[in-house]
This record gives structure tokens, sequence and C-alpha cells, in this order.
């Protein structure tokens, strides 16, 4: 009986470390890594403004006894800490490191705090806020192409949310 294996090409010992750290990105990923690591940072950076935007304006708006706006807010805030969540573990699959740090969080962000002093104020602010993100996530979204297909799905699957927050938030602004 023959023992005889066909055997790979060896490749040397650093380059197998490289490959092994930098686990999902291989050969045939056509995206500018740094450049997908620097759109999801921003990305995540606007998440967590939005979130932090909407926990403000559920408690405010509990505080107005505007049951149907306050739920809405918390709703969303929950979906973009999802995001956040998510955007986070794709920076990390690509051998990037997420950026939480509070400093010069809001310089990050696309979209803006914006604490708002009326239920009004607050449902515009964070209208305007979603249309943004919305036209971030599209730009990002044709900067990647074919580039990094799972990046783009993920990015896709966002803007889907994101849009329905707008068209959310145009409903309340009718009802206000
Ligand atoms: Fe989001
Ligand atoms: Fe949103």
């Amino acid at each position: 009986m023959s023992t005889t294996t066909t055997r790979t090409p060896k490749t040397s010992r650093t380059e197998r470390t490289a490959e092994r750290e930098r686990g999902a990105v291989t050969s045939s990923y056509e995206a500018d890594r740094e450049k997908v690591l620097e759109m999801l940072n921003g990305a995540l950076a606007t998440e967590l403004v939005c979130t932090l935007r909407y926990r403000r304006h559920h408690a405010m708006a509990e505080g107005l006894r505007s049951r149907p706006a306050a739920a809405e807010f918390l709703t969303h805030a929950q979906q973009e800490l999802d995001h956040a969540q998510t955007l986070a573990h794709r920076i990390v699959q690509l051998g990037g490191e997420p950026d939480y740090s509070p400093a010069g969080l809001a310089e990050r962000s696309h979209a803006d705090y914006v604490a708002g002093d009326s239920l009004e104020e607050m449902i515009r602010s964070n209208l305007e806020a979603e249309r943004l993100a919305v036209d971030s996530y599209r730009a990002m979204i044709r900067e990647i192409g074919d580039g990094d297909p799972t990046t783009r799905r993920l990015l896709e699957d966002i803007l889907a949310v994101e849009e329905e927050h707008a068209d959310d938030m145009a409903g309340l602004l009718d009802d206000a």
C-alpha cells in the first residue's frame, strides 16, 4: 500500500502566522481594508451617538407622558446598539479594533447628538440623524462595491433599518 500523499506547497512559518492573524481577510479580499475599517469605525461612532440620543429622548418623552414616542425612541435606541455591536464584530473580523472611546465620539460620528427641548425638536433631530445615516450607509455601500461582499451585505441590512427609522420619525412628526 502506498503511503504517498500529495503535499501542498509549504508556506513559511511567518507566512502562516501572518495569514492566521489576518483571519477572515484572505488574499482574495479585494477591498482597501484600512479604508473599510475607517468607514466601519465612523459608522460605529454614529450608532453609539444615536443610541445615546434616543435613550435621552426616551426618558424625556416618558416625562412628557408621550407614550408612543417614548416607546419608539426606546426601540430605536436598542436597534442602534445592535448595529454598533454588528459593526464592532465585523471590525474585529477584519483584523481591526472597534473604537468605543468616549473621547472624540461626537467628532467621529456622522450624526449629531441633539438633546431636544420639546418632543417636536426631538423627533425632528432624530429624523435628520436617520436621513444622514441613510446617506452615509449608501455612500459606504457604493464605496465598497464588490470588494467585500460580507461587509456590504451587513451595511445593506443596517441601511434597511435606518430607512425604517426615518419613516417612523416622519410618522411621529405627522402625529405630533
Ligand atoms: Fe443604526
Ligand atoms: Fe437609526
